[in-house]
Order: C-alpha cells, then structure tokens, then sequence
C-alpha cells in the first residue's frame, strides 16, 4: 500500500450533485456561473436535493417548508444565551447548537427517507437563525424572529441587523449562498459522508461538517482573509505585507486550491461582487488592498485565488462581523451537505479506508516495573 498524503487525487465516491472537471464548476450539469446570475438559493437548494431545477411550483412548496421551519426551539435560545458568548467562536457555537437541535427533533433518529427529508428542511431552514440569533445575543440584544415572506438571502440579514436589508445586500448576498453551496468532494462534505455512511443520524452528519469547516484551511480561510487585510490597512503597505510573509514561508490565506490549477471559478464572481460593494459603502480600500493583494501573491507564486479570498470584503460590505463570515459559509454549504449526506443514504456503503504503517515493527510487550 502506497499512501497518498491528504488522499490527493483519490476518487473515493461517486456523487451526482456537483462535478469540477478542467476548473468548471457545476451543480447538476448547471455552471455556476449560470446559477449565479440567474437562479435565487432556494433554486439552488432544490436542484441539489432533487437533481432538478424546481418548477414554479414545487419552489414555492420548498420556500414554505423552509419558512415554516425557521423558527429556533425555546431551548436552543436559551443554550445561546447561557453560552460564554464573549470568549466562543460563533462556529464554536453553532456546532453545539445544531447538534442540540437534534435533541428537540423527534424524528432525529428516524431513518426512513422522508424523515430525512424533513429533517433537511428543518437544518437549512434553522441554521441561519441560529448564526443571526449568536449575533444578537452576544451584543446584548434579543433575538429577531424571521419573516416568513422573506427568503433566505433576505431573512438572514434582516434576522442578524433588526431592519430589513437593501436590495443589492440581498442580492450580493443570494449570490454569495449560491457559490458556495457546493463543491464535490470538500473536505466538510467528506467529513458529513463519512459520519452517515455509519448509518448515524443527520444532526450527527452536519455538526460533524460544521466542525470540519471551521478550520482555516477550509471554511474558516475567509476570516482570516479579513484579518490580514485589516492587518495590512492600505494600499501602500500590501506588497511588502505578502512579500515579507512569502519570505518566512507562511501561507497567504485565501489562495491555493486542491483541485483547481488555473483558477477558481467561483472567486471571479466574489471580486466583481467587492469592486462594486465597496465603491457602494465608500470603502473601496478593501478592494484595493485585496487585488494588490491578488497581484503581488500571484506576481511570486502561480496559485490563483479561492472562493475564501474576495468573500471577505463582500461581507465586510454588508456590514457582517469578520467571525460570523465562516458561519455564513455554513448557512449556504449546509445544503451542499443535506444533498450528499441523502445521496449517501440513498447507496449507502460504510467508509473505511486504509492506513499505510509506518510504525515499529512486531515487539514484545515488557512489564511496566521492567521498563
Ligand atoms: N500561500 C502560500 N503558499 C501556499 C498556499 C498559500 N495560500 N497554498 C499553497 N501553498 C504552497 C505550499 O506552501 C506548498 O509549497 P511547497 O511545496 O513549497 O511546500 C505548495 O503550495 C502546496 O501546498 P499544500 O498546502 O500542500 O497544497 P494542498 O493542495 O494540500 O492545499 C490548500 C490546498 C487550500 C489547503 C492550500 O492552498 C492552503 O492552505 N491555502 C490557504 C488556505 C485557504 O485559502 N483555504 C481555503 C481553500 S478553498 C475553499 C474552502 O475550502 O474553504
């Protein structure tokens, strides 16, 4: 056995949900950049699950599911509220609140298929109430209960700032769900396989994923991004910035891809989305910093940026505070996680690979008073 370090190039599961193949992305055979300009995220949820753009009328059905489920139970505020809220990450918290969801769900350990399905409703629909609820709570303020007349996109900023958003917000932040709803084989959507392909429950296989994007090198890149811009502060100062950093061999976050070579076809759409916020809040230094940034990272190394890299000051524009910024890849990417975790009921076999050893060989166990 030859071990491949990070399982590099392995293909370790078939999946009909979202394919990258020469640095295009698609979900279900749609580009993104297709989804992106044209569909809204509950599109886009049920295109994942059902592997079918909705019609007019199974999207309002979905849309009614989901804003008919949004609502937290009583004891999952509560919990929010008695956590140590100044000291946690809200990722930190949202991991714990999703996996007490499951305890107030009746049906948490009913495998049939429908269940499941009700179940993914019920995840998709909580999750970015329980981010919007962690932010208000920590800032001494009461939850703001979400509207059933507005989508996802909509409610979410409206849930997390008490007003309701402007048009472009929405929009940018429709757009933002929809790319990073999905991605193959990620490493979070490994990690929600490999949990349910035990026959665990849902609630199991998403607080699993939540845990497994939190990480910088996955889902938590796009606060980190943020940080070193912040860091950074202007314009003038970046090249020496990544230069210096580039000198003591640390990463630059935000850039580099596993699987993309030439580019990430998602980040595109991220830095059209900055140019345009930022000129709009009249901040537009995040922009600047970040393509110098871009420029000088690029100019020394040829890894293009990530999903991760723009996102930042997409949503520092809209105001959201730079931990909540992995979160809210959580509230998009859980539908992403919902579709492969009932594709992996659906043909279920046990994930379990193997190990390549590398330690001693063959000894003899020695008494603990003869060592
Ligand atoms: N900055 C500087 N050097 C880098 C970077 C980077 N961002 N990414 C890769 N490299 C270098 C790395 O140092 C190594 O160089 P050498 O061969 O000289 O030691 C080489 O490129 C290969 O790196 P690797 O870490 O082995 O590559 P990988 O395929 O295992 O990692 C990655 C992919 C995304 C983890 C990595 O590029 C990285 O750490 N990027 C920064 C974190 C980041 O932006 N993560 C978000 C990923 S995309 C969306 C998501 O999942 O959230």
């Amino acid at each position: 056995m030859i071990a491949k370090q990070g399982l590099e190039g392995i293909v370790a599961t078939t999946s009909s949900i979202s394919s990258i193949i020469d640095d295009n992305l698609t979900y279900v055979g749609y580009n993104i950049d297709d989804l992106t300009e044209n569909a809204t995220f509950e599109e886009v949820i049920y295109l994942l699950w059902h592997l079918e753009l909705p019609t007019k009328e199974q999207l309002q059905e979905l849309k009614n599911q989901i804003a008919d489920n949004m609502e937290l139970p009583k004891e999952v505020i509560a919990t929010l509220k008695s956590m140590p809220t100044d000291k946690i990450h809200p990722m930190a918290a949202l991991r714990t609140a999703v996996s007490l969801l499951g305890l107030y769900d009746d049906e948490a350990d009913v495998m049939e298929k429908e269940a499941n399905y009700r179940k993914a409703i019920r995840l998709q629909a909580k999750m970015p109430t329980i981010v919007a609820a962690f932010s208000r709570i920590r800032k001494g303020l009461e939850p703001v209960a979400p509207r059933k007349d507005f989508d996802i996109a909509e409610n979410f900023l409206y849930m997390l700032n008490g007003k309701e958003p402007e048009k472009i917000e929405v929009e940018a932040m429709n757009k933002a769900l929809i790319l990073h709803a999905d991605h193959e084989l990620n490493a979070s959507t490994f990690t929600a396989r490999v949990c349910v392909a035990t026959l665990s429950d849902v609630y199991s296989g998403i607080t699993s994923a939540i845990g497994a994007l939190k990480g910088p090198l996955h889902g938590g890149a796009n606060e980190q991004v943020m940080k070193m811009l912040t860091e950074i502060g202007s314009v003038d100062k970046a090249e020496q910035y990544v230069l210096d950093k580039l000198s003591k061999k640390e990463k630059i976050m935000g850039f580099g891809h596993r699987v993309y070579r030439s580019g990430d076809p998602r980040a595109k759409h991220l830095k059209e989305m900055s140019r345009k916020l930022t000129e709009l809040t009249g901040e537009p230094e995040w922009y600047d910093i970040s393509v110098k940034v871009h420029e000088t990272f690029t100019s020394q190394k040829p890894l293009p940026p990530n999903v991760d890299f723009y996102s930042a000051s997409v949503y520092h524009s809209l105001g959201i505070d730079h931990d909540l910024f992995t979160p809210i890849f959580a509230v998009s990417r859980v539908s992403g996680w919902l579709a492969h975790i009932l594709e992996q009921y659906d043909n279920n076999r046990l994930i379990r690979p193997r190990a390549e050893y590398t330690g001693p060989s063959l000894r003899q166990y020695v008494p603990v008073d003869q060592r």
